[in-house]
């Protein structure tokens, strides 16, 4: 059975294959030539994928049992393919063809043309053609630097933009210069979580309420802790503000505490973990960035439900730009704050393990490193 395709986003597509493998974790998630097509195989619902695309940062569409043709063929055999397609995955009710290009124009072949023909092939289908409001859409996305298209029945819109990056954090009733970019964290969320059913999500240290919010916006159960009153007061302003407080929480006290924070329904059923910690010595004024992130690690274990994930994201000193890749496990990274050694200890000895690292550029002097671990369980 043919897989199916995720079309990703231009933003970070590193990120966004680990999103997707985290959003869809009963999918085996293989590399394309294309750097943003990605052929996703295993037993995943309809149901499933829909969800996945509708809450990630970082996924387009999906195409589902796609037909896929490399420009190492003639373009008719991209057509017959495509007729066989629609006779085998039938719909009901009405359609659209709808195309977008990846990398730029491809050359010698004509998007609009091939639109035209695959139309055609509907028509004689007898399918009822609605470009303004159709029951499917058929997708088609041409990559030019990989020479790739991929072809099938979308689930999801297919737009570069994702409406996370119009929603900016400065739009918010309280916004603060530390106020992630919600792309970032629906990313980080969606990466620590996993699939919406599966448990709930604690963002850490809330600050202004960026992972939170993106939680909750998403569909989850979510926790905000903060020890400072004012964070705490405006994050929740900003819930309010975009009508998810009947989703998520937000406690007034120490993330190194969780025991004594949370509520004890909320205990061993935390799935994913968020931290985005203070830049310099945290509020407590006690622990030096590595242990405060230690003890936070430590007091996460304590309270996780069973397969928790934690995604941490601190500042590093400039890397270039985006890597296109995760960082190898040998790579250095310059933490702003301490050493990296120290931090990876951190993880192995509260007993979370390392499954990724990516890095982010921010400006000139600041980029971010973003820890994806999952819970080792003690015995
Ligand atoms: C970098 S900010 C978080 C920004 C946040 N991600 C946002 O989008 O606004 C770090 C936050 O950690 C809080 N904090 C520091 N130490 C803490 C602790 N031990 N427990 C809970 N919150 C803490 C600070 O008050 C601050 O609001």
């Amino acid at each position: 059975m043919a897989s199916h395709v995720a079309s990703l986003r231009g933003w970070h597509t590193a990120l966004a294959r680990a999103e997707i493998a985290s959003l869809l974790p009963s999918a085996v998630v293989n590399r394309l030539p294309a750097r943003r097509l990605v052929l996703l195989d295993g037993d995943v619902s309809p149901e499933h994928m829909l969800e996945a695309v509708n809450c990630s940062s970082g996924c387009q569409a999906l195409l589902t049992h796609a037909v896929l043709w490399s420009n190492e063929q003639p373009i008719d055999s991209l057509l017959e393919q495509m007729s066989d397609y629609i006779q085998t995955h039938t719909r009901t009710g009405s359609v659209a063809v709808r195309s977008w290009k990846h990398e730029g124009k491809m050359e010698g072949v004509s998007a609009r043309e091939l639109m035209r023909k695959i139309g055609g092939m509907l028509s004689e289908q007898g399918y009822q053609i609605d470009l303004e409001q159709p029951d499917h859409r058929l997708g088609m996305v041409l990559d030019a630097k990989a020479g790739i298209i991929a072809c099938g029945w979308m689930i999801g819109t297919g737009d570069e933009s994702d409406g996370i990056s119009a929603r900016r954090a400065t739009d918010r009733p309280f916004f603060k210069p530390v106020s992630l970019d919600p792309r970032l964290a629906r990313l980080a969320v969606n990466l620590a979580s996993g699939p919406l059913q599966k448990g709930v999500t604690l963002d850490l240290m809330t600050g202004t309420g960026g992972f939170v919010l993106e939680a909750a916006v998403s569909g989850r159960e979510a926790y905000g802790i903060d020890l400072d009153a004012e964070m705490i007061e405006g994050a929740q302003r900003n819930l309010d503000w975009a009508e998810q407080a009947n989703r998520a929480s937000l406690l007034l006290g120490d993330a190194t505490r969780l025991l004594d924070v949370l509520p004890a329904d909320a205990i061993h059923r935390i799935s994913g973990f968020v931290l985005d910690p203070p830049y310099g010595r945290n509020s407590q004024g006690t622990l030096e960035p590595t242990a405060l992130i230690r003890a936070v690690l430590e007091s996460s274990h304590s309270v996780a439900g069973e397969n928790a994930h934690f995604v941490l994201i601190v500042p590093i000193h400039p890397f270039g730009e985006h890597a296109e890749e995760a960082l190898s496990e040998d790579a250095a990274v310059e933490l702003l704050h301490g050493q990296w050694d120290e931090l990876q200890a951190c993880f192995e000895q509260t007993g979370w393990r390392l499954l990724g690292r990516w890095v982010e550029h921010v400006h000139a002097s600041l980029g971010r490193l973003i820890l994806h671990a999952a819970i080792v369980p003690r015995d």
